[in-house]
């Protein structure tokens, strides 16, 4: 029997209803969330992304403020970019959209981000305060892929979850989010030898290592999760054949655009898995989604009417 296809935009739509409402709420207080992101240069998918952060801010009725320096950025001067953000009241949240231009110390960048406006959760204190089962902000697409599993109704405590990718931004702390909820967890990287059959242990394979169609049929245990968080494009032919020969759908969009996505699971995977993301509209939506979620729940936290009520 064929995967459930696990629908991504359906999760962050409900998500974003959820972050409208506490929007309304706080306004009726007076108070309306702020998200600032930092763009530098000019990297066509970055500016993508963050148009679509923009946009979501606007519709879910948040303010929102897009600073774009140019690609001869200093680390100094995005350091004071910064450091006027973190002082800025009406600023909850700062996104610091990577890659920077290669001249920057993105580390030293990152870590001039107030914790409680690190709306990424890429700060050492907030990747403490997750290793330690802290209150804090956790890392977006991470997020969502605990949103997408839990408002599917596949059970995570107790399960074995396996990870393939161990980069700060997705492997880690969607490893450390799993083993939060109470999953067994195995984390496999490059130099892992036998992936395939540790992967096939998972009843929760999560793959986010980047590397287009890497999980193929013998990486799945018959039934599992599959959830997806690779984005690859790709314009080969050739390549194009091996995923989606015989998918009508791709093979239109293909012809007109000269180039499709695929994640870092191989489409076939569908034949063996329970349930699986797609990509696009999988995890990709709920990024943004979960992006909105922490803004307010910054928000919240550093002006709500109930901190206030409080201090
Ligand atoms: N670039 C790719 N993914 C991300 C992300 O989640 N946050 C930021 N700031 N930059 C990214």
């Amino acid at each position: 029997m064929a995967a459930t296809v696990l629908d991504g935009n359906k999760i962050a739509a409900q998500i974003k209803a959820e972050v409208a409402e506490e929007v309304q709420k706080l306004g009726a207080a007076g108070i309306r969330p702020g998200l600032a992101v930092i763009l530098a240069g000019h990297n066509p998918a970055s500016e993508i992304y963050v148009r679509n952060k923009v946009k979501s801010c606007e519709q879910l009725g948040m303010l929102s403020e897009n600073l774009t320096p140019p690609d001869s950025v200093t680390t100094a001067e995005l350091l004071q970019m910064v450091n006027e953000l973190n002082n800025r009241d009406e600023i909850d949240g700062i996104l610091v959209q990577l890659p920077l231009p290669p001249q920057v110390d993105s580390k030293k960048v990152l870590l001039a981000v107030s914790p409680e406006k690190d709306v990424d959760g890429f700060h050492p204190v907030n990747v403490g305060n997750l290793s330690t089962q802290r209150p804090g902000l956790v890392p977006c697409t991470p997020a969502g892929v605990i949103e997408i599993l839990r408002r599917s109704n596949i059970a995570i405590e107790g399960r074995n979850a396996v990870v393939i990718g161990r980069s700060d931004i997705v492997g880690k702390p969607v490893a450390m989010l799993l083993l939060n909820n109470n999953a067994t967890v195995t984390v496999c990287h490059s130099k892992t030898k036998n992936i395939a059959q540790i992967a096939r242990q998972a009843d929760i394979l999560v793959a986010a290592i980047g590397k287009a169609g890497f999980v193929t049929e013998e990486f799945i245990k018959p039934g599992a999760a599959v959830i997806d968080v690779g984005i690859n494009k790709i314009t080969d032919r050739a390549q194009f054949e091996k995923f989606f020969a015989g998918d009508p759908a791709r093979e239109k969009s293909f012809a007109e655009k000269g180039s499709t996505l695929v994640g870092d699971v191989d489409p076939h995977v569908a034949a063996v898995a329970g349930a699986i993301s797609p990509v696009p509209g999988g995890v990709g939506p709920l990024t943004i989604a979960m992006l909105m979620a922490n803004t307010v729940k910054a928000c919240k936290m550093r002006r709500g009417p109930e901190r206030q009520a409080r201090s």
